[in-house]
This record gives structure tokens, sequence and C-alpha cells, in this order.
């Protein structure tokens, strides 16, 4: 195995683990979310196993793959202008072949092959591991389609291969599939039903990172907090399990625990959490372990009992603050994220003033904020008119922006004069005689290389900040 460096289309370093004997040459891209980003790297394994290594010139590439977000209209859109580029590309190497993968495929179906005439290929989240039958249709000149979704599928005992990789960080899948409805999500539609993935399965993947230099894991779900394994199958179907397999289930908080202690040396981060499954034992279990990192990604969409309930959030505004002075109980410098949609369906100027005025009880540190985009076959494209006009959207968006960066600004000098462990990750993006890496809350530290390395807990003074970033010096090893 040769190590190679390559550069991913989103700027990001790709470190590839390429197989000498393979000839044939996938470059693939990945767009949306973070689970995305780690089933490409599911898919390159699977991939390597059929002869392709992976490149990062198109140009050279027999098959390329792209891996699609259908959660705002906007991300679709930006795959099919990716789509005519590798058109263009198409011109030159007859030979090629696409394939479109993730939430587009599933939610398109063959209706993309015909709307999409570069597309020989279309492979829905669940269907990875039929690639390599897939690829030999293609291959022989057929398209091929699967978008099959799945029960029990986890990727369980696949080893990623990882792309885009720091050697410091990775993303570990813990759940697939959303059975919560939230009516503006296509989610649910693309990915299916809930299910968990086989704690033993974490803990191998979790200690062979350890093993390989990796410092941080990230456990991945749609809705982590609600990950119980009870010997395999749906969550939905727990109630039918067997008494012994109710006895020895484990929840959330008991795989936080199993995968702290199995590497106390690890940090461990997780998303995303949902604040109706959230559970106090959860919290506990951050606080109880130090390499547990003290954030928490907790998107509430609206500060509107109206709206969260037109939404289908399982929680009224009350419930959430409540959940919020608890984690501030527990863990007091505890970081909180959010998600929010500006213009929901019927939101009035009201509702709005509600959602900022939330914002303002929390105070978040980070936030990922959104005008709302209808999807076809969701609950609120079938019953709601999206009725907030455009112009509104974007201006009750930017009002929100614009209070998380202030709110961002009065986390971030809370930093200011204290000592932080810091994880360095690599190369601070302005300055290569500075790195970066995150404190335990998951903000951004930029500090004077000194003498120290990448995947190297340091202490760092916090001298100042913006209003996303801390700036200070190493101390010395943490
Ligand atoms: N539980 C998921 C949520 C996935 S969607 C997770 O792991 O992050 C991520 C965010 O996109 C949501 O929290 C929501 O804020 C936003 N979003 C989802 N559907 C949307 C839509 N139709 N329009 C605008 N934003 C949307
Ligand atoms: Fe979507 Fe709600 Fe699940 S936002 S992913 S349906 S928790």
């Amino acid at each position: 195995m040769e190590k190679v460096i390559d550069e991913s289309v989103q700027g990001k370093a790709l470190l590839l683990e390429n197989s000498e004997q393979n000839s044939r040459k996938l470059y693939i891209e990945s767009y949306g979310c973070q689970m995305n980003f780690s089933d490409s790297e599911i898919v390159a394994s699977i991939l390597t196993g059929e002869g392709f290594n992976t490149t990062t010139r198109m140009e050279e590439a027999d098959l390329i793959l792209v891996n699609t977000c259908s959660i705002r209209e906007k991300a679709e859109l930006t795959v099919r202008k990716r789509l005519e580029k590798f058109n263009a590309v198409k011109k030159n190497r007859p030979g090629l072949k696409v394939g479109v993968l993730g939430c587009m495929a599933e939610r398109l179906k063959s209706q993309l092959l015909e709307e999409e005439k570069i597309v020989d290929m279309v492979v829905g989240p669940d269907a990875y591991k039929d690639l390599p039958n897939l690829v030999r249709e293609v291959a022989e000149g057929r398209n091929a389609v699967n978008v099959i979704l799945s029960k029990e599928e986890t990727y369980g005992d696949i080893a990623p291969v990882r792309l885009d990789s720091n050697g410091v960080t990775a993303f570990v899948s813990i759940t697939r599939g959303c059975d919560n409805m939230c009516t503006f999500c296509v989610v649910p539609f693309t990915r299916g039903r809930e299910r968990s993935r086989d704690p033993q399965s974490i803990l191998g993947e979790v200690n062979d990172l350890w093993e390989k230099g990796y410092r941080e894991v990230t456990l991945l779900g749609q809705n982590v907090d609600s990950y119980l394994w009870y010997g395999g199958g749906l969550k939905k179907d727990f109630e039918q399990a067997s008494g012994m397999q109710k006895a020895t289930a484990v929840n959330f908080a008991g795989l936080l625990a199993k995968v702290a202690e199995a590497q106390p040396g690890m940090r461990i981060r997780f998303s995303t959490s949902n604040p109706q499954d959230m559970t106090i034992d959860v919290i506990e279990t951050m606080a109880h372990y130090h390499n547990i990192c003290k954030y928490i990604h907790l998107p509430v969409q609206s500060g509107s009992n109206r709206i969260l309930a037109a939404m289908n959030r399982q929680h009224t505004r009350e419930e959430y603050m409540r959940l919020i002075d608890r984690i501030r109980e527990i863990i007091p410098d505890c970081a909180i994220s959010q998600d929010m949609i500006a213009g929901f369906p019927t939101e009035t100027e009201a509702d709005h003033q509600e959602t900022l005025s939330l914002m303002e009880y929390v105070k978040y540190d980070f936030g990922f904020m959104f005008a709302y985009s209808e999807r076809p076959g969701t609950l609120a494209a079938r019953k709601l008119e999206d009725d907030v006009p455009e112009a509104t959207k974007k201006r009750r968006l930017r009002e929100i922006i614009e209070l998380q960066q202030q709110h961002g600004l009065t986390r971030t000098r809370e930093h200011l004069g204290k000592v932080e462990e810091v994880l360095i990750e690599g190369n601070s993006k302005k300055s290569d005689a500075h790195w970066m890496g995150r404190n335990s809350q998951n903000t951004v530290v930029v500090f004077p290389k000194a003498h120290y390395k990448v995947g190297e807990f340091v202490n760092v003074a916090i001298k100042e900040c913006t209003s996303a970033t801390l700036i200070g010096e190493a101390v010395g090893y943490a």
C-alpha cells in the first residue's frame, strides 16, 4: 500500500491508501452532511476491492462518483452543475462512467437517468455493497440503479478508506436513517428508517483509529441520542425484542461510556443531538469522562411553539430551555450550537421574534442557519403553502445570522485569559507558521507552532479572539 496525498474538490487534502495492483481510477466528490463524507470512505473502501484507486484528477478517472445531498434545493442544483462539468470531461474520455450516490439518488431514482444523460448509475445510501455488481453492469454498457433502502445495513463490517484525512480526526458512524419525520426534512425519505450499529464494531473502529494515530473521533448519526443496540434491527421494532435483548441493550449514554473507556486518550465528539431524545444520562456521562468533549450540537430550528408544532418537533420552547438549563448545571462550560430555519410556512414576524429571543436566552457558541427550502414529498410540501416571501426569509435569516455573530463573539471572549487543551489538527489557514486545533468546546484555536507537532495535545494560553477563532500561545504539553 502506498500513501498518496491528494487535493479534494473542496480544497482539503486527501490521504488515500491506494493499492499497487489496482489500475482503474475513481474520482469521488462529496456534498452535504458529515455522514456523506463518511459514506464516501465506505464507498472508496468497497471499490478498492474492485481494482479502483482514488484520484483527485477527474480528467484521468475511469469512474466519477458524486455523493449528493437533497436537504435544500440549492444543494441539488450544485450537483446538477457539477454533472455538466463531468459531461465536458467525458467528451475527451468516452469510456468514462458517472454515478450518482446518496440522497439525490434515493430521492430521484431512475428519473435521474432520464434527466441527466451523463449519468450511468444511480445508487442509494443503503446499496453501496452492490457497487461491484453495478459497476460491472455499467462497464458492459447498461445503466444501473439500486435504491433499495435497508432495515439492517450499517456498513459495520467495512473498514473505511480515510478520505480528506488530517490523520488526527475521523468520523465513525453509529446510526443510519431517521424516524423523526420533521415536516420540512427529506432525510427520512432518502435515508430510511433508523437502525443502530453494533457497539463491538464501533469499538473496533475506534481502537483501530487510535492505533493509526488518530486522536479524535466524532460519532455520527442523524439523531445520536436515539442510538439503541439490541442485537440488530430497526429502532421502531425494539418493543418486540426478547427480554434478554432488552436487558442487554446499549443506549447512547452506554455507548459513549464504552468508547470513552476503551480509549481514554482519544477525544470523543458526537453529532447530531436531538432535543427530544437527549437524556440527562448523556449529559452526566459527558461530565464524567474527561475525554468526551464539552460540546453539544442541539438544533432547535425555531423559537416559536406554534412553528415547532408545525415542524413536528417533539418538544416546546420551554422544554428546550429546561434542557439548556440542565446542560449548564451539569457542565457549566459546555458549548452549544444550533441549526435554525428562517421562513418556515406560516411563520409570522412574532414567530421570528421568538426565535431571536430564544437565541438571546441560549447565546449559542456557533450556528448553522438556513432559509426554508420546500422539499418535494415532505409533509410540509404536501400540506403547507411556502408562503413566506423570499425577501422576508432572507431578511429574517440575515437577522438570525447577525445575532449569532454577536453571540459567537460573546462566547469566544469568555475564553480570553484561560489556558485550554487543544488537539493540533494542521496548519492554520492563514499562516504556515501557526498551528490550528480545537479546544474541547470545538472552537478553533490558532497559535505559533514552536516545537509542537500535529496530533499532539497542548495547553494554549488564549490571548485574543474573533467571533469564531481564538488566538493564543502554547505553554506546554497537556
Ligand atoms: N438530524 C440531522 C439534521 C439533518 S438536516 C443532522 O444530523 O444534522 C441539517 C439541518 O438542515 C437541519 O437541522 C435543518 O436546520 C436544515 N434543514 C433541513 N431541511 C431543511 C429545509 N427543507 N429547508 C431549510 N433547511 C433545512
Ligand atoms: Fe431531519 Fe428531523 Fe431527522 S431534521 S434528519 S427528520 S431529526
